[in-house]
């Protein structure tokens, strides 16, 4: 997640700006750079990597100044690099941006039939670009800004600034975070409050379609309409590194909480609701690679495998394609065969996990055609795949993968629609309805999420056990796996997640009255079914907790009951999901044990 600072005021900015951009350094970044208006022109500086970088740069190159912009990148589109880092100039402008402009693509092919040039990879470009026009056309930089915004569609947090206005500087914001600080002879903006808390602690928090125009006189806010708005200023209470969590206590619980703003990203620009269809330019499988398929197999580790297994059962029940799913740190000790026809899905959050790298470098030895499903733009699996799709879930700090991996599942789903409207497999009515589900499902998550302080209530019960068992049957199977990974890493309580079915064929023989059997059981097909393995798991005095769609689903059952909001059948693990983490993340908490880095683990996984 990209971070933003801006400055105008009295004091010499530039190492101003990338003390700030110190301060944001926890969301993640792979490159930086910054903006300054010299008195006479705008002087830009960016580099590849982490801030020493662009700080070694001033130092050989110091700027003079007093306004100015600027940014540390988390890739999304282009590869981590200086010609990628903001901010991206064109004529008098700078602009630095946090998101993602969905309408990119009809936007710079505009933007080139005017015979704008391009000078990165990015979406950022454009605004830069669209700005600079409209302030040829005699536009105020604030009517230039306001012209932009009407054209683009997505995500934004945006610093603009202009060669013409040395003491000024535009910001704006939809769906991507910005607050505003006004200090001692300085107004400032970024994009979290880490950023600002060495300059004061009174904030005003920028709205959606909101801009604002910051001089040393203080901030002008107004709609992007050109409506005026009053708005008071907040009181900062929280520490530097309370501030860093967004005032969570774990950065797992920040990131569980992110989770529908990971999933309207990662569908963001890929969907058409209209025509019931997904975007192919997005998903990084061309119409004609969809149509020859005849087999998928899915690699992956760890959590990424429990996603890889939920995208084999949308493969299959979606789009009708045959898929299996291997578990990447296997797939060469086997003897794996590729046949032709086979489209290999390698999925990782990291794009750095080495026995998935190795599987997918095996299957393309073999001839394999590789999707990569990576949440970390330029990674190795992104760099050798045939073709990529970004889960934009933003940087994961916690060890344990959390909104990169329902980030995942949301991209599984887009391919599974992709697939079946593509080879005709999936009706455009059956495709309209999952896609209009798909779009509700962040809101569904906020509904899930409101049970956070229930399932703490849970965890207290659940703290001092010593093993649990999940329990999923078809599409959620793969979240009772899920489930008890969470809990075993991150609270390193012994947990297995089983197969409904499975029950009566070993694991039922764990079952008595200690046992907490945490039993999925949303309204699907195998509700049923589920429902005689929690009368299993009763009738041996298990304690059942049961995550539901209706209270009285299991209410003579269960001893803890969650509901969750409904949704399609094959959408549901992105909602079920949401308890299986609140609940490992507050049995963590509750017996102390370090949530964001457990013992033994890594985030990223480069050995074998
Ligand atoms: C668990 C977790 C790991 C990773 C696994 C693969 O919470 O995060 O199981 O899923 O190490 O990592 P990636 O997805 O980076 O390939």
């Amino acid at each position: 997640m990209c971070g933003i600072i801006a400055y105008v005021g009295d004091k010499p900015c530039a190492q101003l700006l990338i003390d700030g951009l110190r301060k944001l350094e926890y969301r993640g970044y792979d490159s930086a750079g910054v903006a300054v208006h010299d008195g006479t022109q705008l002087v830009v500086r960016r580099a590849a990597g982490k801030l020493q970088s662009l700080q070694d740069l001033l130092i050989a190159e110091p700027i003079a100044g007093t306004t100015g912009i600027g940014h540390t990148r988390w890739a999304t589109h282009g590869p981590p690099s200086e010609r990628n880092a903001h901010p991206h100039v064109s004529g008098r402008v700078a602009v630095v941006h946090n998101g993602i402009i969905e309408n990119h693509v009809e936007l710079k092919q505009e933007l080139e039939a005017k015979g704008r040039v391009f000078a990165s990879d990015t979406d950022t470009e454009i605004v830069a670009h669209l700005v600079e026009l409209a302030l040829g056309t005699g536009a105020s930089l604030l009517e230039a800004v306001r012209q932009t915004l009407r054209q683009l569609r997505g995500a934004y947090a945006i610093a603009v600034l202009s060669r013409e206005d040395p003491e000024k500087i535009i910001v704006a914001r939809h769906a991507s975070p910005l607050v505003l600080a006004l200090a001692d002879g300085a107004v400032l903006a970024a994009s979290d409050v880490p950023a600002i808390l060495a300059h004061t602690r009174e904030v005003l928090f920028l709205e959606d379609n909101e801009l604002a125009v910051l001089s040393r006189d203080g901030a002008h806010i107004e709609t992007v309409d050109g409506v005026k708005v009053e708005r008071a200023a907040t009181t900062i209470r929280w520490s530097l590194v309370q501030a860093e969590r967004g005032g969570y206590k774990h950065f797992m619980l920040k990131e569980i909480h992110e989770q529908p703003r990971a999933i309207e990203d990662t569908l963001r620009g890929r969907i058409q609701l209209e025509h019931a269809r997904c975007v192919a330019d997005e998903l990084g499988v061309p119409e004609t690679t969809a149509k020859a398929i005849r087999r998928v197999v899915l690699l992956a580790c760890g959590t990424s495998f429990h996603a890889a297994m939920y995208g084999r059962y949308l493969i299959e029940s979606i789009a009708k394609i045959p898929a299996v799913v291997d578990l990447a740190s296997e797939f060469r000790y086997r003897d794996p065969v590729i046949c032709e026809g086979d489209l290999v899905i390698a999925v990782s959050q990291s794009g750095e996990t080495a026995d998935t790298l190795a599987a997918l470098k095996e299957a393309q030895r073999q001839g394999a055609n590789v999707l990569g499903v990576v949440n970390v733009q330029g990674s190795a699996i992104a760099r050798i795949s045939n073709g990529v799709l970004y889960t934009h879930a933003g940087p994961e700090i916690g060890v344990a993968s959390t909104k990169c991996f329902t980030a995942q599942l949301a991209a599984m789903a887009l391919v599974a629609i992709h697939l079946g409207r593509t080879r005709g497999s999936l009706s455009e009515e059956r495709a309209s309805v999952l896609i209009h589900e798909l779009v509700k499902i962040p809101e569904k998550m906020r509904a899930a999420l409101e049970q956070d302080a229930h399932i703490q209530q849970i965890a207290r019960d659940l703290v001092s056990s010593h093993n649990a068992l999940f329990l999923g049957r078809g599409v959620s199977c793969p979240v009772a796996l899920e489930g008890a990974l969470k809990l075993k890493e991150i609270s390193y309580v012994h947990a297995e997640g089983y197969a409904g079915g499975e029950m009566k064929h070993g694991p039922l023989a764990l079952v008595d009255k200690s046992l907490p059997v945490v039993c999925l059981l949303p309204d699907d097909p195998t509700l049923e079914k589920m429902l005689s393995n929690v009368q299993e798991v009763r009738a041996r005095d298990g304690q059942v907790l049961a995550i539901v769609n209706d209270e009285n689903t299991a209410k003579s059952l269960a001893k803890w009951t969650i509901v969750v909001p409904k949704t399609e059948p094959e959408l549901s693990p992105l909602i079920t999901t949401i308890p299986m983490q609140l609940l490992s993340y507050h049995v963590a908490d509750q017996r102390g044990t370090d949530v964001d880095q457990p013992r033994n683990l890594a985030k990223t996984v480069t050995v074998e």
